[in-house]
């Protein structure tokens, strides 16, 4: 397994082009199941998360064609083509490893009429079900079935017929499936309380280029009128909003200056805010944002909400850099029960923090040290790269496959703005 070893201290300055983001990726490339038409995605990011994914489809009788990049370009061109379907199944051993494959649910029973899913089990950060894709499926004349921890859906006459549905709770994944199920509905469908996450507003767009019909966008009230068939197109995936507010921190608690090549500011205004209250600057320019930092950092109180309100994928990388804040700061974590593995880690870096359930109270130090560190899940790992590039001596996250989810070649795109970093293989 390769490890991640860092030798903190370095001011980080320079530019960071910023990849597609993973979030977007995720759920545009089950839309190409929604059409026989070939469907192209660009700027698509080289990460392990999307591979996994084209594999699953590929499973499902998806082909997939993908044009390399040159060497330091980012952004890969991927071709997918559902001409017929091969099997309408996505087996656990797929779903274990990655909860984004629940994503196949809408689009095959869109397009096939029915899909079988394995429940995809709980992960690091929480128990995370999927009773909500359940429900919104079954306003659409859905009928599931639950056997042996699979899911089978089931389209009545072969075609949903659409419905009206009201979110509990803001979930990004059902809001993904239910577009993706109403598009192809015999009838209308409405969304009350959905995410409004760019990324959705991403899906959102790319369903509208091929063909459906869809108001509402970027609201929490989404109205999908279905249509026969949905044709192909070429897509350019977002830039990732995480991935850049995660190397903003990085600007912030090395004191450095970093310009996120790409980034769009509208998609992390909570984001950008908080920086600026911690103290950063935050400056836009024609190619992305420049974020800046003097050295000293405010501590502040956050707590996490669905967009537009503070990310919960950016907690973590947030209590590393507020770590290094002069006073205390207080996060509070209300999407995930469990988003603190990183806490017992950073501890062993020196991290002064304090947990009471979901809310953590982060004193800051006035320095943090170096050690050996255990990743836990993808934005954990990230929190430990950050207190690694501030602390003093040399520091190894291990278990860097979390991060290669996530993060398209993360210790080029740090070397390249000064950090002493590289990627060692232990075999
Ligand atoms: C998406 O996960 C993201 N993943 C997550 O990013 C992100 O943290 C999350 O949205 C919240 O923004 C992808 O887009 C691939 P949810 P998702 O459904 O869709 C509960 C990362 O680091 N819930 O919005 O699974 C759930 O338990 C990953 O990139 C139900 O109770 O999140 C959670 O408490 C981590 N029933 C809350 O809702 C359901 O049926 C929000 O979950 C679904 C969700």
């Amino acid at each position: 397994m390769d490890s991640i070893w860092i030798r903190g201290g370095n001011k980080l300055n320079g530019e960071i082009p910023i990849s597609g983001a993973k979030n977007a990726a995720l759920t545009l490339m089950p839309c190409a199941l929604l059409t026989e038409d070939k469907l192209t995605l660009t700027n698509l990011p080289r990460l392990a998360d999307v591979d996994t994914f084209g594999h699953l489809l590929n499973q499902l009788g998806v082909s997939t064609s993908v044009a390399g990049v040159k060497k330091g370009e980012f952004g890969r061109r991927m071709t997918l083509h559902a001409g017929e379907l091969a099997s309408t199944v996505a087996p656990y051993d797929m779903v274990r490893r990655m909860r984004a494959s629940v994503l196949v649910l809408g689009p095959m029973l869109a397009r096939a009429g029915e899909a079988t899913v394995s429940l995809p089990g709980g992960c690091a950060i929480g128990d995370r079900p999927i009773d909500l894709h359940l429900k919104v499926l079954e306003s659409m004349g859905a009928e599931i079935e639950l056997a042996a921890g699979y899911v089978k859906a089931t389209a009545p006459k072969g075609r949903l017929s659409g419905g009206d549905y009201s979110f509990p709770v803001v979930s990004v994944g059902a809001t993904e499936n239910a577009l993706m199920a109403a598009v192809l509905a015999s009838g209308r469908t409405q969304l009350f309380n959905a995410a409004r996450e760019p990324e959705i507003v991403d899906l959102c767009n790319l369903l509208v280029a091929m063909g459906a019909k869809i108001s509402g966008i970027g609201s929490a009230h989404l109205i999908i009128d279905g249509v026969e068939g949905l044709h192909g197109t070429t897509y350019e995936v977002m830039p990732d909003r995480i991935e850049a507010g995660s190397y903003a921190c990085a600007a912030g608690i090395t004191g450095g200056s970093i310009s996120l090549i790409g980034a769009r500011p509208d998609d992390m205004c909570a984001t950008l805010n908080a920086l600026a209250q911690a103290g950063l600057m935050i400056e836009f320019h024609d190619r992305g944002i420049k974020v800046s930092a003097d050295g000293k950092l405010r501590p502040l109180a956050l707590s996490t909400a669905p967009f537009p309100g503070f990310a919960t994928d950016m907690q973590a990388q947030f209590m590393a850099m507020l770590c290094m804040a002069q006073g205390q700061s207080y996060l509070e974590e209300t999407i995930f029960e469990n988003r603190y593995m990183h806490v017992p880690e950073l501890r062993r870096m020196s991290a002064s923090v304090d947990i009471h359930g979901r809310s953590a109270i982060v004193h800051g130090v006035d320095g943090l040290t170096g050690a050996s560190v255990m990743a836990t899940d993808l934005r954990a790992s990230m929190s430990l790269v950050l207190a690694g590039l501030a602390a003093e001596g040399e520091t190894e996250v291990l278990r860097v496959y979390h991060l290669d989810r996530g993060y398209e070649r993360l210790e080029e795109k740090l070397s390249a703005v000064g950090a002493t970093i590289e990627r060692r293989s232990s075999g």
